[in-house]
């Protein structure tokens, strides 16, 4: 069957989803599926090809996109996505979604497929819309009485000196702020006084019109991985060693040749504490209506106690690396993804 690996887009993360693309691109099974990828630019151009495989070098950006085939349409029959470009037709089976962050990650080009009724890996429009957006699945956990830490939130419109002192009031220093709908800890800060929280919220407000501000807790921070549709499985969870108050850009993507050194599988927390993230991460996967292969991160307090920080609902790695001590292999997890995205 024909798969579209579609990667790249209009995002702050867009070099992480290259990454991801390239990751699926090793694993995959060759003999069963044709990869078709897809590369949507930075400036929203589709393209094609096999030279986009060499994306990852990060090299040459220009001379690939230029070698690259460009597609001028696109078009569905049949529940089929069909790419047109000046000398030929790709009919898409299936579409891989290895977006991260705006424009792909967040229930746009969910929307699109659904609209066309082709199917695509993942959460459908719905809870990728829900999962990128910090404040409503905050909101949604909440109502479902699922672990979260306090928090406010605001829009640009509605933003005035009285939110510094109801954060204040409620949330006491220090705090984090972060804009509602970016991942990759882009635009997050931890502050400790109204005018570092001022200044951050600015910096958050450049990067989306809505941010959140949460209470800061000193804390550990635990992920696992939840994949199903009607049939759900837990992974085992990891610990990642934050090197400071949050785990931020830098020392997940940038630090040189580090790339998940910081990372503990199985995380050296005790069964229960096991036992009670896994309920929590299925009960959070159903509140936000989930699909396909989800990443979910939770902070866990000095007294023990859970909170559901933020769901990735495309993770960066597709998570296999979890996947892998959790008795799946990469391929596998790709094969799952395809299965359930026509279920
Ligand atoms: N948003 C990144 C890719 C992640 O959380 O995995
Ligand atoms: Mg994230």
């Amino acid at each position: 069957i024909n798969v579209g690996l579609f990667f790249g887009s209009k995002s702050v993360e867009h070099e992480i989803s290259i990454i991801t693309a390239h990751q699926v691109l090793n694993f995959v099974d060759k003999n069963k599926y044709n990869i078709i990828p897809l590369y949507i630019t930075k400036d929203g151009k589709w393209l094609t090809g096999k030279v986009l495989e060499k994306l990852e070098n990060f090299k040459n950006l220009e001379r690939l996109e230029k070698k690259a085939k460009q597609i001028s349409f696109i078009s569905a029959k049949d529940g089929k996505l069909i790419l047109h470009s000046k000398i030929k037709k790709i009919t898409i089976d299936v579409c891989l979604l290895t977006f991260h962050g705006s424009n792909g990650e967040d229930g746009s080009i969910q929307g699109m497929l659904e609209f066309l009724n082709v199917p695509y890996t993942g959460c459908g429009m719905y809870s990728s819309m829900y999962a990128i957006d910090k404040v409503i699945t905050k909101l949604i956990l909440k109502e479902k009485n699922i672990p979260v830490v306090d928090f406010l939130y605001t829009s640009k419109k509605n933003y005035t000196n009285d939110f510094l002192n109801h954060c204040k009031e409620v949330l006491e220093y220090p705090m984090i702020v972060k804009p509602a709908r970016l991942g990759s800890s882009i635009g997050v800060k931890k502050v400790n006084d109204k005018a570092e929280l001022e200044k951050a919220i600015e910096v958050a407000f450049s990067f989306d019109d809505k941010i959140i501000v949460e209470k800061w807790i000193d804390s550990r921070e635990l992920n696992c991985a939840v994949m199903g549709y009607k049939n759900i499985v837990v992974s085992e969870i990891e610990e990642i060693k934050k090197q400071k108050d949050f785990f931020d850009y830098n020392e997940k993507y940038v630090q040189k040749g580090k790339k998940f050194s910081n990372h503990i599988i199985p995380a050296p927390i005790d069964e229960n504490l096991k036992n009670a993230i896994k309920s929590i991460a299925r009960d959070t996967f159903n509140a936000l209506e989930c699909h396909g292969n989800i990443r979910i991160d939770f902070l866990l307090s000095k007294d023990n106690k859970i909170y559901v920080n933020e769901v990735n609902s495309i993770p960066g790695a597709l998570s296999y690396y979890l996947w892998q001590m959790s008795g799946f292999t990469s391929s596998q997890v790709i094969d799952n993804m395809i299965s359930i995205a026509f279920e």
